[in-house]
């Protein structure tokens, strides 16, 4: 990857900047701004340099509609905040704008295109879009590892039409992450949890040959439940991969590879409700799985003792209600207070959420801000937005 520090003449250049500013916003605010900060010496470094930077980002995945509380207007405040400098977020049609439209005003030198995923086009890899957004700057900067998985105008298709660079977070994840594979100490155990069951099931099965346990939590895991044909009740889950689940299972047996899941739940009515903790025989039609139970995580706790190096993404639970917050900070502090015996390894927006909600960052040996990038990259794929920077 040619980095961002190699350009010459950057001076009154305008760089498109693809970040990834997905980060938790709850009740009109930003939860945890991890994600921005990490970037903010690229923004900076860019600054210095005097270039005029036009950011582009998602937040959530509102399909090509505009859904307004998907907005990027708190991040845009986020970063006006932190640089202290003048940031206009161009809520425009993209389709419409012009390179002149842009830095009208020589105050002017952050300006926030407004959540790409908006457009449709986006997710698509249009090349007509990624000429569009090309054709706003000069240079092209990636500093989104976290969705670097995507191949996505913003993040792929784009480089056909600019010279493009990594940005300094990127190559800090990437080289990171390739010391981390090549330097790895057996037995190897991943956690792997949260909501997002499309993207994470299908890596489960390129992982098997690479781990010696792979825990499955959070929403996936009620996949696993209806595989086993237990009811899930009103839990969230994946429709038509039994056959996925069953191939992991085989696949897992032949390269031995543990596989574990939970053995008890907790469960609520609805997302803000009380927890109750259940066997897996007693969900109810109305019940939602919210958290793993106290006997899964005492399973949980002794498979770390047994590991050498942990890698974890994903919650175990809806860890935005407190009452379901346990089995995630549970493991969070278990493992962090292993301390020096183990080597963990930690990835994702809500997991490293989930870690500063106790300020224990820097007691991981490495902390991640990609989830589904991160799982990807272990799994040894080349991920097109990193395919494309080369
Ligand atoms: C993430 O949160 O992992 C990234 O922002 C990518 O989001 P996505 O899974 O919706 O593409």
């Amino acid at each position: 990857m040619k980095s961002i520090k190699n350009i010459e003449n950057i001076k009154n250049k305008r760089v498109i900047l693809r970040l990834d500013l997905n980060v938790p916003i709850k009740n009109g605010k930003i939860t945890d701004a991890n994600r921005i900060d990490k970037v903010m010496p690229t923004i900076e470094f860019l600054l210095k340099k005097k270039a005029k930077i036009i950011i582009i980002s998602h937040v959530g995945r509102p399909k090509g509609k505009i859904v307004k509380e998907l907005s990027l207007d708190l991040v845009s405040l986020y970063i006006k905040s932190k640089i202290k400098k003048e940031v206009s977020l161009l809520k425009e049609n993209i389709f419409n704008l012009n390179k002149e439209d842009i830095f009208k005003s020589s105050k002017n030198e952050v300006i926030l295109l407004e959540n790409i995923r908006f457009y449709p086009e986006e997710e698509a890899n249009d090349d007509k879009f990624s000429k569009k957004l090309a054709s706003l700057g000069e240079i092209y900067v990636n500093d989104a590892f976290s969705c670097s998985h995507r191949n996505h105008a913003s993040v792929s298709k784009i480089t056909k039409y600019l010279p493009s660079y990594s940005g300094i977070q990127i190559k800090t994840e990437v080289d990171a992450l390739n010391r981390i594979t090549s330097e790895i100490k057996k037995p190897i155990t991943c956690i792997i949890g949260g909501s997002k069951i499309s993207t994470k099931i299908n890596i489960i099965k390129n992982l098997i040959p690479k781990f010696d346990s792979i825990i499955i939590v959070g929403a996936m895991a009620n996949n696993i439940f209806k595989f086993k044909g237990l009811n899930i009740g009103k839990s969230v889950y994946e429709k038509d991969i039994d056959n996925l689940i069953q191939e992991i299972f085989s696949y897992a047996k032949k390269n031995h590879c543990k596989i574990y899941f939970p053995k008890d739940v907790k469960i609520g009515k609805k997302l803000n409700d009380i927890s109750i903790e259940k066997d897996l025989r007693d969900i109810e039609n109305d019940d939602m799985i919210l958290d793993v139970g106290s006997k899964t995580l005492l399973e949980i706790k002794k498979i770390i003792d047994d590991s050498s190096t942990i890698l974890w993404n994903g919650p175990l639970g809806y860890f935005e209600n407190e009452n379901f917050s346990l089995g995630s900070l549970e493991v969070a502090k278990y493992i962090a207070n292993r301390g020096n015996e183990i080597f963990s390894v930690v990835g994702g927006g809500d997991t490293v959420a989930v870690i500063n909600s106790l300020n224990m960052k820097d007691k991981f040996n490495f902390v991640s801000t990609a989830g589904g990038a991160f799982l990807e990259y272990l799994e040894g794929k080349v991920l097109p937005g990193i395919k494309a920077l080369n």
